[in-house]
């Protein structure tokens, strides 16, 4: 059903832009991600390549790597930070130790639409996030989405706090995440995606929280009979250049780059929100048993869940989340 899903997936545009004169050198792209080779974001990473290579007239080959194969979110960023790896795009949430105010995207029911998100993050709060993830050895040139995140589980169905009593959830490795869980009652341990398939086949962990394509395209719904709707943190990925790749560049490829950075994030959302609802369906063709919140279901999730902005609110800044929360 995978296979059936790619199919389904909106076209990859023509490259459109000119031909950009670079420098006569040419350069090579290895470009890593988390998600494997049947997600959104992939996906999104093969029109990058089509764009770039095009527009460098070939003088920029861009090779791709999916579900980890060169490191998991976090090695990622450090190979891009030592010069062994080129580019990457990571959720936003790893990588909160390094940029704290990144903590925003963890809270909790903070982007209540896709649209509030691609506001957003495509405005002024957006770039200035670039803005400060430009620095520790990396360039940061754009936004895509990982998206909604919906708990899974293997245990029983879950629409209320009451029901994740000591359940094990492995979350990112993310203090506000741990937060959450723990502030919900759940009893949760963060670790790498990479190991997270096994950990749930095992019963390490009994649940664990991504997007709907994540959960298809990574097979959990074979080691998770459960799903709740819960759409509970926004996730955005964040298009990453390792700096001293960056300086060697001329300044034509840098933005061209960046231009090729804002289509993949614009057709990687179109994929991506497009893919949710058939692939939610799929899932329940399978087998697995997703249980949809009402509104009030929600709001008991919202209200447990106000003691985490008051632990946040200072890292965060306050007037980050207020001028969000205008946005809505
Ligand atoms: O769950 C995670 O760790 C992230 O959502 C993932 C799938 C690696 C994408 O960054």
């Amino acid at each position: 059903s995978t296979a059936q899903a790619a199919a389904e997936m909106p076209p990859i545009p023509e490259v459109t832009g000119d031909v950009v004169e670079g420098d006569g050198n040419d350069y090579t792209i290895k470009f890593s991600i988390g998600t494997t080779q049947s997600g959104a974001q992939y996906r999104g990473l093969e029109y990058f390549e089509d764009i770039v290579e095009a527009r460098s007239d070939g003088h920029i080959q861009v090779e791709l790597f999916h579900s980890a194969q060169l490191g998991d979110d976090l090695q990622a960023v450090s190979a891009l930070q030592s010069g062994t790896l080129e580019m990457t795009a990571p959720s936003t949430s790893p990588l909160v130790n390094m940029f704290p105010q990144f903590a925003v995207f963890d809270l909790p029911f903070l982007f209540p639409t896709p649209e509030v998100a691609d506001e957003v993050l495509d405005g002024e709060i957006g770039d200035s996030m670039l803005g400060i993830a430009s620095s520790n050895g990396l360039v940061a040139i754009g936004w895509a989405e990982n998206g909604y995140r919906q708990l899974t589980n293997s245990q029983a169905a879950v629409d209320s706090p009451d029901d994740l009593d000591g359940l094990k959830v492995r979350t990112m490795q993310n203090p506000i995440h741990l937060d959450i869980w723990r502030t919900l009652g759940a009893n949760p341990t963060p670790m790498s995606f990479a190991e997270l398939f096994t950990a749930l086949e095992q019963g390490v962990v009994d649940g664990q929280e991504n997007p709907w394509i994540t959960i298809q395209s990574s097979r959990f719904n074979e080691v998770q009979g459960y799903a709740s709707e819960t759409n509970h943190v926004y996730t955005p990925f964040i298009t990453l250049v390792s700096e001293r790749f960056w300086n060697k560049l001329p300044e034509s490829y840098q933005q061209m780059l960046v231009e090729a950075a804002q289509q993949m994030g614009d057709y990687e959302r179109e994929v991506s929100r497009s893919l949710n609802d058939q692939i939610k369906q799929e899932l329940i063709d399978e087998g697995m048993q997703i249980t949809e919140l009402t509104p009030e279901q929600v709001t008991t999730f919202q209200e447990s869940l106000a003691p985490v902005y008051d632990n946040w609110r200072d890292q965060v800044g306050g007037e980050l989340i207020d001028s969000i929360r205008a946005t809505s």
